[in-house]
Parts: structure tokens; C-alpha cells; sequence
């Protein structure tokens, strides 16, 4: 087995990750959004990627996706934990809170969604988009350290790199969304067709737009972030002791 964590926004960098190497590679789609660091996190061995680059550049809308999910394979990684942050719906899911997603609709558009772009037409299954065994090994670190997380939900993709309007997460609810983010898609879909082993933790930043008065602010999004962003490395550490 062989582990990556795409980190987004809050988690551009892996603090206490003993490096390794970093390296800056290529891939047939291009360059992927930052250096591949490879180090180990915990005594584990992982490769880490900043999905919106080391430097939180890259927006949602502009990430080659394509390149970061080849670039995991060609390196043989053949699991990956996405940790997102996301606006909350659902009444358990505000901010702080840690959600492991178990279903996406895709709002995005204008992005390339798939390796298949030539002759060869490829249907993928995409029934479950998140694999379940990784998604049950990240829920049973949660049980073992008492750490709360929120079993399912439905991750509306949306275009970004705005957030949305009151009506449109009104919109998102009715379609049955529980959580909104810009990133979900068209990562997991590539992964599956490259293969690999997918899943996401979720990490509540705010509550979608319009749930509560007022507007979102990038200040209220960083403070959520900050406090989530703790108990995820808490997670994600427990899950890194369970393997093996
Ligand atoms: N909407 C979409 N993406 C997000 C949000 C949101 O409210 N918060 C953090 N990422």
C-alpha cells in the first residue's frame, strides 16, 4: 500500500512530516498543482500534495486535476485521503465539524473530467464515489480516539471560485446536498478511472451561505478551519497507527 493526502485549503503544508524528498515532477496532462513530498508522517511513508499548490495559489477552478491524479499514480500510490474544507448544510454538519463524505453530485463545469479524451470511450462505475474500505478504515480511527466525525453525506461540487447564493444552497438542500465544496470533482471521478483507492475527509469551514444571517467571511472561514484542521491531523495520525 502505498498512501498520498491531497491537502486543501488549511492543510497546504503536513506540520511534524519528516521530508524526505521533494519532488518537482511532470506527467503526460502536465504539471500537477505543487512538488510531490514524499516523508514520513508518523513512522508511516506518505506522499503529500498541496491541491491548491504550497503556497495556495491554484483555485478550485483552475487546478489540473488530471495532473495531480497522475502524478500520485505514476509514483505507485494507489491510496489517497482528500481532506477538503466545505460549507455545511445539514444541521449536523457546522463548522469544526469533521464529515467523511459517502456520495457527490457535481455541480462544477468547464473542467476536463476525464483520461479518456481520445478514441477509447470509458464508463467508470460511480455508484459508491468514494471507496469504501478507506472510508470505513478513516471511521474506525474516529471510533477508536473518540474523535466526532459525521459518517456520509452528499458533497455538492460547485464551480466556485465564488461561494454560492442563499438560493442556490437552498437549491443544493432540496436536491439533498449536505455539504458544499469547489474540489470533490473531477478529482474522485479521475481517481477512479486511474484506479485508485479515494477518500475524503471533510473539514466544516462556515455554514453554507444563507443557513445563518449575515455574510460569510474569510476570517470566520480560517478560524473554522484552524480548530477543524486540528482534530483531522488528530484522525488522520490514529489512522496512520492503524496501518499495519
Ligand atoms: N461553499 C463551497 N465551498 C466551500 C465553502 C462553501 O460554503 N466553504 C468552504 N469551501
Amino acid at each position: 500500500m502505498k498512501l498520498a493526502i491531497i491537502g486543501g485549503t488549511g492543510l497546504d503544508q503536513l506540520d511534524s512530516f519528516e521530508i524526505l524528498k521533494k519532488e518537482e515532477v511532470d506527467t503526460v496532462w502536465g504539471s500537477p498543482s505543487s512538488a510531490l513530498t514524499f516523508g514520513l508522517w508518523k513512522g508511516v511513508e506518505l506522499v503529500f500534495l498541496a491541491r491548491h499548490g504550497a503556497e495556495h495559489t491554484v483555485a478550485p477552478h483552475k487546478i489540473n486535476y488530471r495532473a495531480n491524479i497522475q502524478a500520485l499514480n505514476d509514483v505507485g500510490v494507489d491510496q489517497v485521503i482528500s481532506v477538503a474544507a466545505v460549507g455545511g448544510i445539514r444541521a449536523d454538519m457546522g463548522p469544526g465539524e469533521l464529515i467523511i463524505p459517502d456520495q457527490i453530485i457535481d455541480y462544477s463545469h468547464s473542467r476536463i473530467t476525464t483520461f479518456y479524451e481520445d478514441d477509447e470511450v470509458v464508463h467508470i462505475d460511480f455508484t459508491e464515489p468514494y471507496t469504501a474500505s478507506l472510508r470505513a478504515a478513516l471511521l474506525a480511527s474516529a471510533k477508536e480516539s473518540s474523535i466526532h466525525v459525521v459518517d456520509g453525506g452528499t458533497y455538492a461540487c460547485t464551480q466556485g471560485p465564488r461561494l454560492e447564493s442563499a438560493a442556490e444552497v437552498r437549491k443544493l438542500k432540496n436536491d439533498g446536498c449536505d455539504l458544499i465544496g469547489m474540489t470533490a470533482m473531477p478529482e474522485a471521478a479521475l481517481a477512479r478511472e486511474a484506479g485508485l483507492n479515494y477518500a475524503a475527509c471533510a473539514v466544516v469551514a462556515n455554514w453554507g451561505a444563507g443557513l445563518v444571517e449575515g455574510e460569510i467571511s474569510m476570517a470566520e472561514i480560517e478560524k473554522n478551519l484552524e480548530q477543524g484542521m486540528v482534530s483531522l491531523k488528530e484522525l488522520l495520525s490514529v489512522f496512520l497507527d492503524r496501518i499495519e
